[in-house]
Protein backbone atom coordinates (compact mmCIF):
# COMPACT_ATOMS: atom_id res chain seq x y z
CA UNK A 1 0.00 0.00 0.00
CA UNK A 2 0.86 3.47 -0.87
CA UNK A 3 2.21 5.56 2.05
CA UNK A 4 -0.03 8.24 3.42
CA UNK A 5 0.03 11.61 2.36
CA UNK A 6 0.31 13.24 5.58
CA UNK A 7 1.29 11.95 9.21
CA UNK A 8 1.47 14.42 12.34
CA UNK A 9 2.84 12.55 15.33
CA UNK A 10 2.18 14.14 18.12
CA UNK A 11 2.68 17.48 16.63
CA UNK A 12 2.92 20.39 19.02
CA UNK A 13 3.06 24.35 18.34
CA UNK A 14 3.43 26.12 21.19
CA UNK A 15 4.20 29.89 21.27
CA UNK A 16 5.59 32.04 23.55
CA UNK A 17 3.86 35.37 24.69
CA UNK A 18 5.88 37.83 27.21
CA UNK A 19 2.54 39.09 29.34
CA UNK A 20 4.69 42.86 30.05
CA UNK A 21 7.10 45.01 28.30
CA UNK A 22 10.05 43.37 30.30
CA UNK A 23 9.24 39.82 29.43
CA UNK A 24 9.31 38.84 32.83
CA UNK A 25 5.75 37.11 32.74
CA UNK A 26 6.10 34.13 30.10
CA UNK A 27 2.62 32.82 29.12
CA UNK A 28 2.60 29.53 27.00
CA UNK A 29 0.17 29.11 24.25
CA UNK A 30 -0.30 25.89 22.62
CA UNK A 31 -2.15 26.49 19.37
CA UNK A 32 -1.41 22.61 18.81
CA UNK A 33 -0.90 20.27 21.59
CA UNK A 34 0.22 16.22 20.89
CA UNK A 35 -1.97 16.01 17.41
CA UNK A 36 -1.69 12.91 15.84
CA UNK A 37 -3.52 11.75 12.12
CA UNK A 38 -3.11 10.37 8.87
CA UNK A 39 -4.21 11.89 5.75
CA UNK A 40 -4.92 9.28 2.66
CA UNK A 41 -3.90 9.99 -0.47
CA UNK A 42 -6.32 11.40 -2.97
CA UNK A 43 -8.82 12.02 -0.25
CA UNK A 44 -10.10 15.30 1.67
CA UNK A 45 -9.51 15.65 5.12
CA UNK A 46 -11.62 18.27 7.09
CA UNK A 47 -10.15 19.96 10.10
CA UNK A 48 -12.85 21.81 12.11
CA UNK A 49 -12.95 23.95 15.37
CA UNK A 50 -13.52 26.97 16.45
CA UNK A 51 -11.78 30.69 16.38
CA UNK A 52 -8.26 30.07 17.58
CA UNK A 53 -8.09 26.07 17.40
CA UNK A 54 -5.06 25.59 16.14
CA UNK A 55 -6.25 24.98 12.20
CA UNK A 56 -4.40 27.53 10.99
CA UNK A 57 -1.10 26.94 12.78
CA UNK A 58 -1.26 22.72 11.44
CA UNK A 59 -1.47 24.38 8.15
CA UNK A 60 1.29 26.95 8.89
CA UNK A 61 3.84 23.73 9.82
CA UNK A 62 2.86 21.80 6.88
CA UNK A 63 3.87 24.67 4.59
CA UNK A 64 6.87 24.98 6.83
CA UNK A 65 6.05 28.47 7.94
CA UNK A 66 6.48 27.46 10.89
CA UNK A 67 8.44 25.14 12.79
CA UNK A 68 7.30 22.00 15.17
CA UNK A 69 7.95 22.73 18.76
CA UNK A 70 7.73 18.74 19.26
CA UNK A 71 6.28 15.51 17.38
CA UNK A 72 6.74 14.76 13.66
CA UNK A 73 5.20 15.76 10.46
CA UNK A 74 5.83 13.31 7.62
CA UNK A 75 4.61 14.50 4.27
CA UNK A 76 4.98 12.06 1.34
CA UNK A 77 6.70 9.69 3.29
CA UNK A 78 9.04 12.75 4.28
CA UNK A 79 9.92 13.64 7.94
CA UNK A 80 9.98 17.95 6.63
CA UNK A 81 11.89 18.76 9.55
CA UNK A 82 14.72 17.55 7.60
CA UNK A 83 13.88 19.63 4.99
CA UNK A 84 16.73 22.37 5.08
CA UNK A 85 18.43 24.81 2.70
CA UNK A 86 16.90 27.30 0.02
CA UNK A 87 17.17 24.32 -2.74
CA UNK A 88 14.74 21.70 -0.65
CA UNK A 89 12.33 23.97 0.35
CA UNK A 90 11.86 25.00 -3.05
CA UNK A 91 11.54 21.33 -3.79
CA UNK A 92 8.76 20.69 -1.09
CA UNK A 93 6.75 24.01 -2.05
CA UNK A 94 6.67 22.34 -5.39
CA UNK A 95 4.30 19.28 -3.48
CA UNK A 96 2.68 21.43 -1.49
CA UNK A 97 0.21 24.27 -2.67
CA UNK A 98 -2.12 26.39 -0.56
CA UNK A 99 -5.40 28.43 -1.60
CA UNK A 100 -5.94 30.94 1.15
CA UNK A 101 -8.85 32.03 2.55
CA UNK A 102 -8.85 35.91 1.30
CA UNK A 103 -8.88 35.68 -3.04
CA UNK A 104 -8.59 39.57 -3.27
CA UNK A 105 -5.84 40.23 -0.52
CA UNK A 106 -3.97 36.96 -2.02
CA UNK A 107 -3.71 37.97 -5.41
CA UNK A 108 -1.21 40.91 -6.24
CA UNK A 109 -3.54 43.53 -7.46
CA UNK A 110 -1.06 45.14 -10.17
CA UNK A 111 -0.53 41.60 -12.21
CA UNK A 112 -2.63 40.39 -14.84
CA UNK A 113 -4.09 36.99 -14.48
CA UNK A 114 -1.85 35.19 -16.63
CA UNK A 115 1.08 36.75 -15.01
CA UNK A 116 -0.25 35.78 -11.64
CA UNK A 117 -1.42 32.45 -12.66
CA UNK A 118 2.41 31.90 -14.39
CA UNK A 119 4.62 33.12 -11.60
CA UNK A 120 4.69 29.88 -10.02
CA UNK A 121 6.05 28.21 -13.05
CA UNK A 122 8.74 30.81 -13.42
CA UNK A 123 9.79 30.95 -9.86
CA UNK A 124 10.54 26.97 -10.58
CA UNK A 125 11.74 27.52 -13.96
CA UNK A 126 9.13 25.81 -15.58
CA UNK A 127 9.54 25.51 -19.58
CA UNK A 128 9.90 28.01 -22.09
CA UNK A 129 8.47 30.97 -22.33
CA UNK A 130 5.72 29.43 -24.56
CA UNK A 131 5.47 26.10 -22.76
CA UNK A 132 4.43 28.36 -19.85
CA UNK A 133 1.88 30.27 -22.02
CA UNK A 134 0.29 27.17 -23.08
CA UNK A 135 0.17 26.16 -19.53
CA UNK A 136 -1.53 29.32 -18.32
CA UNK A 137 -4.10 28.80 -20.78
CA UNK A 138 -4.74 25.16 -19.98
CA UNK A 139 -4.97 26.11 -16.57
CA UNK A 140 -7.71 28.81 -17.07
CA UNK A 141 -9.87 26.68 -18.43
CA UNK A 142 -8.96 24.14 -16.09
CA UNK A 143 -10.84 26.36 -13.44
CA UNK A 144 -13.68 27.29 -15.86
CA UNK A 145 -12.95 30.78 -16.91
CA UNK A 146 -12.35 32.06 -20.30
CA UNK A 147 -9.11 32.94 -21.94
CA UNK A 148 -10.06 36.41 -22.63
CA UNK A 149 -9.07 36.53 -18.57
CA UNK A 150 -5.91 36.25 -18.56
CA UNK A 151 -5.26 40.14 -19.98
CA UNK A 152 -7.07 41.58 -17.05
CA UNK A 153 -6.62 42.26 -13.36
CA UNK A 154 -7.81 41.29 -10.09
CA UNK A 155 -10.20 43.57 -9.28
CA UNK A 156 -11.84 43.50 -12.34
CA UNK A 157 -13.39 40.03 -11.56
CA UNK A 158 -15.91 38.70 -8.57
CA UNK A 159 -14.74 37.19 -5.46
CA UNK A 160 -15.49 33.19 -6.88
CA UNK A 161 -13.97 34.01 -10.27
CA UNK A 162 -10.47 35.53 -8.36
CA UNK A 163 -10.90 32.69 -5.92
CA UNK A 164 -10.98 30.33 -9.49
CA UNK A 165 -7.59 31.69 -10.63
CA UNK A 166 -5.84 31.27 -6.58
CA UNK A 167 -6.81 27.60 -7.72
CA UNK A 168 -5.22 27.57 -10.96
CA UNK A 169 -2.22 29.35 -9.29
CA UNK A 170 -2.38 26.46 -6.53
CA UNK A 171 -2.51 23.31 -9.05
CA UNK A 172 -0.33 25.12 -11.69
CA UNK A 173 3.23 22.93 -10.30
CA UNK A 174 0.68 19.61 -10.39
CA UNK A 175 1.56 19.91 -6.68
CA UNK A 176 -0.66 16.73 -5.00
CA UNK A 177 -1.47 18.06 -1.84
CA UNK A 178 -3.36 21.35 -1.61
CA UNK A 179 -4.02 23.18 1.84
CA UNK A 180 -7.35 24.83 1.51
CA UNK A 181 -7.95 27.11 4.49
CA UNK A 182 -11.29 28.46 4.10
CA UNK A 183 -11.22 28.60 0.84
CA UNK A 184 -15.08 29.85 0.48
CA UNK A 185 -15.61 31.83 3.63
CA UNK A 186 -15.15 35.10 1.95
CA UNK A 187 -17.36 34.43 -1.27
CA UNK A 188 -21.14 34.63 -1.49
CA UNK A 189 -22.66 31.61 -0.38
CA UNK A 190 -24.50 31.62 -4.36
CA UNK A 191 -20.85 31.41 -5.41
CA UNK A 192 -19.62 28.75 -2.60
CA UNK A 193 -20.93 25.75 -3.71
CA UNK A 194 -19.68 26.79 -7.49
CA UNK A 195 -16.28 26.71 -6.32
CA UNK A 196 -16.83 23.41 -4.23
CA UNK A 197 -18.10 21.57 -7.00
CA UNK A 198 -14.96 23.37 -8.88
CA UNK A 199 -12.31 22.24 -6.45
CA UNK A 200 -13.98 18.21 -6.19
CA UNK A 201 -13.69 17.97 -10.19
CA UNK A 202 -10.18 18.89 -10.38
CA UNK A 203 -9.50 16.90 -7.27
CA UNK A 204 -10.96 13.55 -9.38
CA UNK A 205 -9.03 14.92 -12.50
CA UNK A 206 -5.42 15.22 -10.75
CA UNK A 207 -5.92 13.04 -8.08
CA UNK A 208 -5.19 15.64 -5.25
CA UNK A 209 -5.31 15.36 -1.55
CA UNK A 210 -6.71 18.09 0.08
CA UNK A 211 -6.33 19.48 3.69
CA UNK A 212 -9.36 21.60 4.23
CA UNK A 213 -9.58 24.14 6.65
CA UNK A 214 -13.42 25.28 7.72
CA UNK A 215 -16.32 26.40 10.11
CA UNK A 216 -18.73 25.31 7.32
CA UNK A 217 -20.06 21.64 8.37
CA UNK A 218 -22.43 21.32 5.59
CA UNK A 219 -19.81 22.03 3.19
CA UNK A 220 -17.46 18.97 4.98
CA UNK A 221 -21.27 17.01 5.19
CA UNK A 222 -20.42 17.27 1.48
CA UNK A 223 -17.36 17.80 0.55
CA UNK A 224 -15.09 15.17 2.97
CA UNK A 225 -13.72 11.98 3.18
CA UNK A 226 -12.43 12.30 6.69
CA UNK A 227 -13.09 14.95 9.48
CA UNK A 228 -11.00 15.76 12.30
CA UNK A 229 -12.77 18.48 15.35
CA UNK A 230 -9.89 20.66 16.87
CA UNK A 231 -10.83 22.54 20.34
CA UNK A 232 -8.03 24.61 22.06
CA UNK A 233 -5.32 22.77 19.92
CA UNK A 234 -5.85 19.40 21.18
CA UNK A 235 -7.87 16.75 18.50
CA UNK A 236 -10.99 16.13 20.40
CA UNK A 237 -12.74 13.95 17.75
CA UNK A 238 -12.38 12.41 14.35
CA UNK A 239 -13.91 10.15 11.97
CA UNK A 240 -15.49 9.09 8.79
CA UNK A 241 -17.58 12.26 7.37
CA UNK A 242 -20.74 9.75 7.14
CA UNK A 243 -20.11 8.12 10.91
CA UNK A 244 -19.23 11.36 12.73
CA UNK A 245 -22.31 13.03 11.40
CA UNK A 246 -24.45 10.20 12.40
CA UNK A 247 -22.70 9.24 15.82
CA UNK A 248 -20.86 12.14 17.10
CA UNK A 249 -19.36 11.04 20.37
CA UNK A 250 -18.75 14.38 22.30
CA UNK A 251 -20.65 17.07 23.72
CA UNK A 252 -18.63 20.17 21.46
CA UNK A 253 -19.27 18.12 18.34
CA UNK A 254 -22.83 17.54 19.00
CA UNK A 255 -23.17 21.62 19.73
CA UNK A 256 -20.63 21.74 16.46
CA UNK A 257 -22.88 19.70 14.47
CA UNK A 258 -26.45 21.59 15.80
CA UNK A 259 -25.21 24.74 14.22
CA UNK A 260 -25.22 22.98 10.66
CA UNK A 261 -27.31 26.20 8.92
CA UNK A 262 -28.94 23.86 6.13
CA UNK A 263 -31.43 21.26 7.31
CA UNK A 264 -33.49 18.78 5.53
CA UNK A 265 -36.48 16.16 7.34
CA UNK A 266 -33.71 13.95 8.12
CA UNK A 267 -31.15 15.97 9.42
CA UNK A 268 -34.01 17.49 11.61
CA UNK A 269 -34.84 14.14 13.06
CA UNK A 270 -31.43 13.45 13.91
CA UNK A 271 -31.14 16.77 15.62
CA UNK A 272 -34.11 16.51 17.55
CA UNK A 273 -32.64 13.01 18.87
CA UNK A 274 -28.93 15.15 19.90
CA UNK A 275 -31.29 17.02 21.58
CA UNK A 276 -32.72 14.49 23.89
CA UNK A 277 -29.54 12.59 24.57
CA UNK A 278 -28.27 16.27 25.54
CA UNK A 279 -30.35 16.73 28.21
CA UNK A 280 -29.59 13.35 29.27
CA UNK A 281 -26.00 14.15 29.30
CA UNK A 282 -26.46 17.24 31.32
CA UNK A 283 -28.59 15.35 33.72
CA UNK A 284 -25.50 12.80 34.20
CA UNK A 285 -22.75 15.46 33.97
CA UNK A 286 -24.78 17.61 36.77
N1 LIG B 1 2.56 33.70 15.64
C1 LIG B 1 1.84 33.52 16.74
N2 LIG B 1 2.24 34.02 17.93
C2 LIG B 1 1.53 33.81 19.05
N3 LIG B 1 0.37 33.14 19.09
C3 LIG B 1 -0.10 32.62 17.94
C4 LIG B 1 0.61 32.80 16.71
N4 LIG B 1 -0.10 32.17 15.73
C5 LIG B 1 -1.18 31.64 16.32
N5 LIG B 1 -1.19 31.92 17.64
C6 LIG B 1 -2.20 31.48 18.63
O1 LIG B 1 -2.39 30.09 18.46
C7 LIG B 1 -3.76 29.73 18.59
C8 LIG B 1 -4.23 29.03 17.34
O2 LIG B 1 -4.27 29.95 16.26
P1 LIG B 1 -4.70 29.55 14.78
O3 LIG B 1 -4.47 30.71 13.90
O4 LIG B 1 -4.03 28.28 14.40
O5 LIG B 1 -6.26 29.28 14.95
P2 LIG B 1 -7.38 28.92 13.86
O6 LIG B 1 -8.00 27.65 14.32
O7 LIG B 1 -6.80 28.95 12.51
O8 LIG B 1 -8.43 30.10 14.06
P3 LIG B 1 -9.37 30.84 12.97
O9 LIG B 1 -10.54 29.94 12.79
O10 LIG B 1 -9.74 32.11 13.65
O11 LIG B 1 -8.58 31.06 11.71
C9 LIG B 1 -4.50 31.03 18.89
O12 LIG B 1 -4.63 31.14 20.28
C10 LIG B 1 -3.57 32.09 18.36
O13 LIG B 1 -3.73 33.29 19.04
MG1 LIG C 1 -7.22 30.12 10.75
Amino acid sequence: MKEPMIEFQNVQKFFQLSQNGFGRTRTMVKAVNEVSFTVPRGQTFAVIGESGSGKTTMAKMLMKFEDLTGGLIRVDGQDISKIKGKEALKAYRRKVQIVHQDPTSSLNPRKTIKEIIEEPLIVHGMGTRSERLQRVRELIQVVDLPLSYLDRYPHMLSGGQKQRVGIARAIALNSKLIILDEPTSALDVSVQSKVMDLLKKIQKEFQLTYFFITHDLALVKNFADYVIIMEKGALVEEGKTEQLFHNPRNLYTKNLLKAIPVIGEEEQRFLDRIQIEDTTYSIQGG
